[in-house]
């Protein structure tokens, strides 16, 4: 992880994340799943906001991620719910590519 002077940090290379895949990154203690979609990449807090379900572990359809605990659904793009019984939007994150690096906003 290499931290930069415009608040992004590298977290993966570009190719590490196939497509339709997701990598878990630990950013001061906090995990953030990165999720490649379409040649788009996402970042999104890899905690369901109803009980700490690992998002990443869960079904990816499209850009709506599946919480395998209780089977709550986000979409990857906004953070938004999109089916119960999470209530609340999954914090997201900027992502950004530079040359070879993919980069996550993290201030
Ligand atoms: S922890 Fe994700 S739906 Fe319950």
């Amino acid at each position: 992880m290499s931290q930069t002077s415009s608040g992004f940090v590298t977290v993966a290379r570009v190719g590490e994340i196939p497509e339709g895949g997701v990598k878990v990154v630990r950013l001061d203690e906090q995990d953030i799943a990165v999720f490649h979609v379409d040649g788009h990449y996402y970042a999104i807090d890899d905690i369901c906001t109803h009980d700490g379900g690992p998002l990443a572990e869960g079904p990816l359809e499209g850009c709506i991620v599946e919480c395998p605990r209780h089977g709550a659904k986000f979409d990857i793009r906004s953070g938004a719910v999109v089916a119960m019984p999470a209530t609340a939007p999954v914090p997201t994150y900027d992502v950004r590519v530079e040359g070879d690096d993919i980069k996550v906003g993290w201030a």
